[in-house]
């Protein structure tokens, strides 16, 4: 996808994006920061209609989505849950994106099947944006992780290039870590340790993306040692893609990070990440409450970046990214969200 031509295009794949188009996501996200602290409000979709259709569970993704949306002004007509839709009744993605399109000025879809989002805006006939479609990708996480990354980096005064990515947990089944990695090949020379068991690896698809780009790329099944990384993105066993419960007990609980387990294999400038839920039963525990005050964990900042990526992505699809200054409205209402640091 080049710079020009966001306006009507389906949003299914990070393969789409060029360096360019990534930056130019993450200028317009620059912009939407003042209308999502509440510090001004806009109306630029009033009017506009987005279905929401989130065909498995979702809490952050959906709810983003929506919030996005209405704070550009538009409506939000929600769908959750297979067994609720007529998919359950046996109609094709196609004849439901055929119908749901003429209901809706864009779409934002989850669905549990691989290639499914891709299928559905065959018969859209307005802009989808893939809220995530099984083991496969979820572009607009990626790109709000991405984000989220050039932002800490600029904070510790560096850029994307060069630096050191430990990836932690369910690499096979996680599409947050595909996607990202995928997004993350476009930069130079960097680095990643892949951290899972060997049943949970990165799939070979997507270490081959990065090899061709010249990444180094090193794969364990420990943290072992103490380790350069710029970046720990740790990740949660993803119960739901494997054949039983039984199964995923097998993994569950192998990565911790607490406070001890960071301080011993990472950096103090390390930047912990996960794309949340994390898994916090007792038996999981995958990223301790012990670190909540830590001020590397960017878990929180993750997802209100993740509102500003989604408005941002919104806006350009639907072609209103100059206009949304002038459709500016006061905030009349209390609020001391402008005071948060996001
Ligand atoms: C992830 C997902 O659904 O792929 N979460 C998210 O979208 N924020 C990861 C997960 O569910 O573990």
């Amino acid at each position: 996808m080049s710079i020009s031509t966001f306006t009507g295009q389906h949003i299914l794949s990070v393969n789409d994006f060029d360096r360019d188009a990534i930056q130019q996501v993450f200028d317009v996200a620059d912009k939407m920061r003042p209308y999502a602290m509440r510090e001004k409000r806009t109306t630029v979709l009033d009017g506009a209609i987005l279905g929401n259709l989130f065909f498995e569970p979702s809490t952050r993704t959906r709810v983003s989505f929506g919030t996005a949306f209405n704070l550009l002004g538009g409506e939000v007509r929600e769908t959750t849950g297979m067994s609720s839709s007529a998919l359950a009744k046996g109609e094709s993605l196609y004849d439901t994106a055929r119908v749901l399109s003429g209901y809706s000025d864009i779409i934002a879809m989850r669905h549990p099947a691989p290639g499914s989002v891709a299928e559905f805006a065959e018969g859209s006939r307005v802009p989808v944006l893939n809220g995530g479609d099984g083991p496969n990708e979820h572009p607009t996480q990626a790109l709000l992780d991405l984000y989220t990354i050039q932002k800490e980096c600029e904070y510790h005064g560096g850029g994307i290039d060069g630096l050191h990515i430990a990836m932690i947990g369910d690499l096979k089944f996680g599409r947050t870590v595909h996607s990202l990695s995928k997004l993350l090949s476009k930069f130079k020379n960097l680095r990643f340790t892949l951290v899972s068991p060997n049943e949970l690896r990165m799939p070979d698809s997507v270490i081959s993306v990065l090899e061709d780009a010249g990444h180094q790329i090193r794969i364990t099944e420990q943290l072992e040692g103490s380790l350069d990384a710029d970046i720990c993105y740790q990740t949660r066993i993803q119960e739901e893609r494997f054949p039983s419960p039984e199964e995923a007990n097998k993994y569950r609980g192998r990565f911790r990070l607490n406070t001890e387990i960071y301080t011993k294999h990472f950096q103090s400038k390390t930047v912990i990440m996960h794309p949340l839920p994390r898994d916090s039963r007792a038996e999981a525990n995958e990223l301790d409450n012990d670190l909540n005050m830590h001020p590397n964990l960017a878990i929180f900042r993750q997802t209100d970046n993740g509102v500003l990526v989604r408005m941002a992505l919104f806006a350009l699809t639907l072609g209103v990214e100059d206009l949304v200054s002038r459709y500016e409205k006061d905030v009349v209402w209390y609020t001391n969200k402008h005071q948060e640091t996001m």
